[in-house]
């Protein structure tokens, strides 16, 4: 890659994504979504765990088959045998990739009970072992930002040196804040040898709300890849939202000079596909793809957006794909996106009768959440009735 300042986007809805309890995906579903993760422009799909199940098998083997630009991913502990059956299902890909892990925090280290010394040779073995298959291996130490430096350092050395070519550095419990997720980053590729060789990548959970900013940081301090989700789908808090970062960059160029290869317009389409197929609702408040995220109610703000768009949206609702802002009527809304929404209907109202149906409209609104297309149609011929 020529251009420093592109950022790879990584999506792991499939695989990530997928373990959220619930969330399971059918083998159709996962085709389809990551069809519109190719088409999308994501860089890299992770497509799933081969050795989980075989259903996962035989969506990362068909998806690796029918990807036409995204490198197709698939996810393996640390032992031959998950690797050996990544590369089964990845091999056909255009362009394939083993993704192997250890967990390397005191936390995690106590599970396959290994000293530090056991696992640093395991490290050594198995990426070696992935990159005899395949020339794109990525390697990730497991709850890395809970990692003693010294040892992190050390195995992040081992695996590039074994022929990692993509290093991850997950924030697995979504414990680091974005100064010290910049500064990990910044410290791994100043002292680490070889690691101006070596692509870094984020991979970030929500537990903290900080995902998304803690991803960004991380670019700040020198990753090139960021981990991610549709709708920010993952488990427990989920995983850094693909949509989010991507738009910040794309809105705030100014102070984040990187770019994707994303289409954003094909955001809204692919979230609500992801929301059907995992059963899980955007919530309405949700950045970028909540219903609400483009609507404003009150008075002011539809005043303001009705003058100029830029008084209170920072993208443009087409940007990801959206028809347009929209200016939902509720108790909160004022004269002149009554009028507004009056004439889209074909009702040109003088101002008389503009301030007669104002006061039937409040009256119904203070009644209802929000006040329909039909609610006010029905308001004007009452209206019209009562003269
Ligand atoms: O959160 C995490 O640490 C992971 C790894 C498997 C990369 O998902
Ligand atoms: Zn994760």
């Amino acid at each position: 890659m020529t251009d420093k300042n592109r950022v790879l986007i990584f999506d792991t809805t499939l695989r990530d994504g997928e373990q959220s309890p619930g969330a399971t995906m059918s083998h159709d579903e996962k085709l389809e979504i990551a069809a519109l993760l190719d088409e999308m422009g994501v860089d890299i799909i992770e497509a799933g765990f081969p050795i989980a199940s075989e259903g996962d098998f035989a969506a990362v083997s068909e998806i690796a088959g029918l990807a036409k630009s995204a490198t197709i991913c698939g996810l393996a502990r640390a032992n031959f045998k998950d690797i050996d059956r990544c590369w089964e299902a990845v091999k056909h890909a255009k362009s394939p990739r083993i993704h192997t892990f250890i967990g390397t925090s005191p936390q995690h280290r106590a599970i396959p009970n290994l000293s530090m010394d056991e696992m640093a040779d395991r490290i050594h073995d198995t990426v070696t072992h992935a990159r005899n298959l395949c020339d794109n291996v990525q390697w990730s130490p497991m709850d890395a930002t809970r990692t003693e430096w010294d040892y992190l350092r050390r195995v992040v050395e081992i695996a590039i040196k074994a022929g990692a070519t993509t290093i991850n550095i997950p924030d697995t419990v979504g414990y680091t804040a974005p100064r010290e997720s910049a500064d990990l980053i910044r410290r791994l590729i100043a002292e680490v040898p070889g690691a101006d060789e070596v692509v870094f990548a984020t991979h970030c959970h929500n537990d903290l709300g900080m995902a998304t900013a803690n991803a960004l940081a991380a670019v700040e301090g020198g990753a090139r890849q960021i981990e991610c989700t549709i709708n920010g789908l993952g488990e427990r808090a989920g995983n850094t939202a693909l949509e989010e970062v991507v738009m910040a960059i794309r809105v705030r160029g100014d102070i984040m000079p990187f770019t994707t290869g994303i289409d954003t317009t094909k955001i809204m389409h692919i979230s609500r596909r992801v929301s059907t197929v995992s059963g899980f609702n955007v919530q309405p408040n949700k950045a970028i793809v909540g219903k609400n995220a483009f609507a404003h109610e009150s008075g002011i703000h539809q005043d303001g957006m009705l003058k100029s768009a830029d008084t209170f949206e920072i993208m443009r609702p087409e940007d990801v794909g959206l028809a347009g802002t929209s200016l939902p009527l509720g108790k909160h809304s004022g004269r002149a996106a009554l009028r507004a929404k009056l004439k889209d209907l074909g009702f040109d109202m003088v101002d008389n009768q503009l301030n007669d149906l104002f006061v039937r409209f409040k009256a119904l609104a203070d009644r209802k959440k929000e006040v329909f297309d039909d609610d006010l149609i029905a308001l004007v011929t009452d209206a019209a009735a009562a003269d």
